[in-house]
């Protein structure tokens, strides 16, 4: 099957156990008539994100909740890559930050193994999976080009936000608001690519 239409009153999982992350993405599904579920709400075990890709972990999460509920579910993976540490932390950007969340530390990891490097370069990659209980997949990729900047700026958003300024701004994330953040980020880019394919009707 090329694309996966979710029809009005249909169910969603959202594999995730982040409140705010389903809040987010509930918002942007419910106007198209979808009843959104997190895994979270449902008591579904946390799987373990054990792949080394984004696309990869983002696949065990759907898979997993799409299987234990028989329905549909959507899941997301995301990180930053910075090019000089050879894409680190990538898929290992919530863990970096350790089991206290502590992005402090992780920002200025970063910038240690960068500061005496020219190439300052880096992105933020999000790759949503759509899992049905069959076991078929789709995904929707978004991403986000710009620079490492030091020191941090900005107190708005979350995570490494405070360091990252995309290419043809002067704002980091943390100094835009939420909306700017949310129409150019690499989260809305991959939402806009899920939306397009599986949300909105297509007339034949
Ligand atoms: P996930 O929830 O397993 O996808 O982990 C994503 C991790 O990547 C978060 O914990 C943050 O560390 C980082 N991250 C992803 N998107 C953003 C963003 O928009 N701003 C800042 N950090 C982000």
């Amino acid at each position: 099957m090329s694309s996966y239409h979710l029809m009005r009153a249909s169910q969603l999982v959202i594999a995730t156990h982040n409140t705010n992350k389903f809040k987010e993405f509930s918002n942007l599904i419910k106007p198209f008539g979808i009843v959104t579920i997190s895994s979270g709400e449902l008591k579904l075990p946390e799987p373990e994100e054990t792949a080394n890709t984004f696309a990869g972990n983002a696949t065990i999460k759907a898979q997993k909740a799409a299987y234990i509920t028989n329905l549909p579910a959507l899941a997301d993976d995301s990180g930053l890559c910075v090019t000089a540490i050879n894409g680190a932390p990538g898929i290992y950007s919530s863990r970096w930050a350790g089991s206290n969340k502590d992005f402090t530390s992780a920002m200025e990891r970063i910038n240690n193994y960068i500061k005496d490097k020219e190439d300052r370069t880096a992105w933020f990659m999000c790759v949503l999976c759509l899992a049905l209980p069959t076991g078929q997949t789709w995904y929707f990729e978004g991403r986000i080009d710009g620079q490492i900047v030091w020191p941090p700026r900005g107190n708005q958003g979350h995570g490494y936000d405070p360091i990252f300024q995309p290419k043809g701004e002067i704002q980091t994330f943390a100094e835009m608001t939420n909306s700017k953040k949310n129409s150019i980020s690499h989260r809305a880019q991959a939402f806009h690519a899920f939306r397009t394919s599986c949300l909105e009707e297509h007339i034949p």
